[in-house]
């Protein structure tokens, strides 16, 4: 193999691609956790394509991908079935004048899934879904506020949820002033924030769960009954627990019903689509019968978009038809056992750790003082990638084999082999090439 051209040694051809991207995006590209500050420098500038849980770069180098699409790719890059039923709709007309019957199909589909919502909206992305949600809520509360749950780390890209972190420029700090936060398994924290703004919390939002954190027991009902008691909606985002902890999201886990709920992610299986959930009584303010005033809710050319809702449809037998959740929760219990081995092994003792339910594997690095560490996050990514494993995390799909697992317990191996090193040595100097990775809330540069 042309050495200039193996895992992390991209070529000048790929560079010169990477910084086409950055001349023509802001960022180099469209989604912030892509970026190149969440990578090491070695890391492939670009991907060319995907199959499976293989994924090729600009130099033809094949890695094993984890995460696969910011972990909405649960079945696999270019599932067969999922491809031909997202063709057909592209054949047969995507987007039509008047609504299609397929929007009403893929509304029963989703809606079989999740009892405590009796209609839906689709659209494309969790950011919108969510940003409706909290519409919604306002509206049918008359209220201001939106309660977010701080310890989750992305609702939306929207002002209401984007403000409270560091990246808030062109953020006016009166919309600021409209979203109240509490924390995860603290109900006094709840307590407090409709103490801090009695009768003006219009909703609570949070992710039902972590891949790493469940609720407490009582957790997720004390917020039930203290919604139900306090007049406010409450909503579940479940972008990343549907489709991977359980079809129908965290509320099925834990037997929690929320007022509304949001999907996407792996619903589509990288098919644009999401959605929001909800009863008629909250929903029908976006209809056409209403006797209040009317909320303009999600309202898109795109939003109902067939190949979407066709993937969608695809993707919902497939699950069931598979058993992919529990498929991704034997694959990642396998994966966790032969990280585990290798850490066991490697002498690193509690600076990597591998945690969280087997379907959302996540990783943990520390530096040699036992804290968390960037540096030493981005030293692990590195070596995984020099030997063909790009993995932010280790959430696997239904595509990943025995194989891949095993490969990868190897690179794991071998990375944590330089990780001891790199410990031993107090610093990451002289190991890692490249700046290290940085958080992307950060105001600056
Ligand atoms: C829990 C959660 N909610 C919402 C979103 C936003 O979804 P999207 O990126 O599709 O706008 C994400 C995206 O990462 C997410 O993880």
């Amino acid at each position: 193999m042309n050495p200039a051209c193996a895992p992390g040694t991209p070529s000048t051809t790929a560079r010169a691609l990477q910084e086409r991207a950055h001349r023509l995006i802001p960022g180099g590209s469209h989604t912030y956790a892509k970026g190149d500050d969440q990578y090491p420098r070695c890391a492939p500038p670009l991907i060319v394509r995907g199959e499976g849980c293989h994924e090729w770069d600009a130099d033809g180098n094949r890695f094993i991908g984890y995460a696969l699409g910011q972990r909405c790719v649960t079945l696999g890059h270019g599932r067969r079935e999922v491809v031909e039923a997202a063709s057909r709709a592209l054949r047969d007309g995507t987007n039509f004048n008047r609504p299609s019957v397929l929007e009403g199909d893929a509304a029963e589909a989703l809606l079989e899934l999740v009892p405590s919502g009796e209609m839906v909206k689709f659209t494309k992305d969790g950011s919108t879904a969510n940003t409706a949600a909290v519409k919604l809520a306002r509206a049918a509360t008359g209220r201001r506020i939106v309660g977010l749950c701080s310890d989750h780390p992305f609702f939306s890209y929207d002002d209401w949820a984007m403000g409270i972190t560091p990246v808030d420029a062109g953020i006016p700090p009166e919309n600021v002033a409209l979203t109240g936060t509490f924390r995860f398994n603290d109900l006094a924290s709840v307590d407090a924030l409709f103490d801090r703004h009695p009768g003006d919390v219009a909703c609570l939002m949070l992710e039902p769960c972590r891949p790493d954190v469940d609720p407490e027991p009582g957790f997720l009902e004390g917020l039930r009954e203290r919604c139900t008691r306090h007049g406010a909606v409450l909503v579940f985002d479940e972008m990343t627990t549907g489709f991977r902890f359980h079809m129908g999201g965290g509320q099925a886990l834990f037997g929690v019903a929320p007022d509304v709920s949001t999907f996407g992610k792996a619903m589509g299986n990288g098919v644009a689509i999401s959605a929001m959930v909800g009863p008629r009584s909250l929903m029908d303010l976006g209809g056409l019968t209403t006797p209040e005033p009317r909320v303009f809710l999600l309202s898109t050319t795109h939003g109902a978009e067939s190949p979407g809702l066709a993937a969608m449809r695809e993707v919902i037998r497939i699950y069931r038809e598979e058993g992919v959740v529990e498929r991704l929760a034997a694959t990642g219990e396998r994966l966790r056992g032969l990280v585990q081995d290798a850490i066991d092994v490697s002498g690193v003792g509690g600076a990597v750790d591998v945690r969280g339910r087997p379907q959302g594997l996540l990783f943990g690095n520390r530096d040699p003082e036992g804290n968390p560490s960037q540096a030493y996050r981005t030293l692990f990514l590195q070596e995984l990638i020099r030997r063909g494993v790009l993995a932010p995390s280790f959430l696997v799909s239904n595509a990943h084999t025995d194989a891949d697992l095993d490969r990868t317990a190897g690179a794991v191996s071998a990375a944590l082999a330089v990780y001891r090193r790199a410990l031993d040595a107090g610093s990451v100097e002289g190991f890692l090439d490249g700046p290290p990775s940085k958080s992307v809330y950060r105001r600056h540069n």
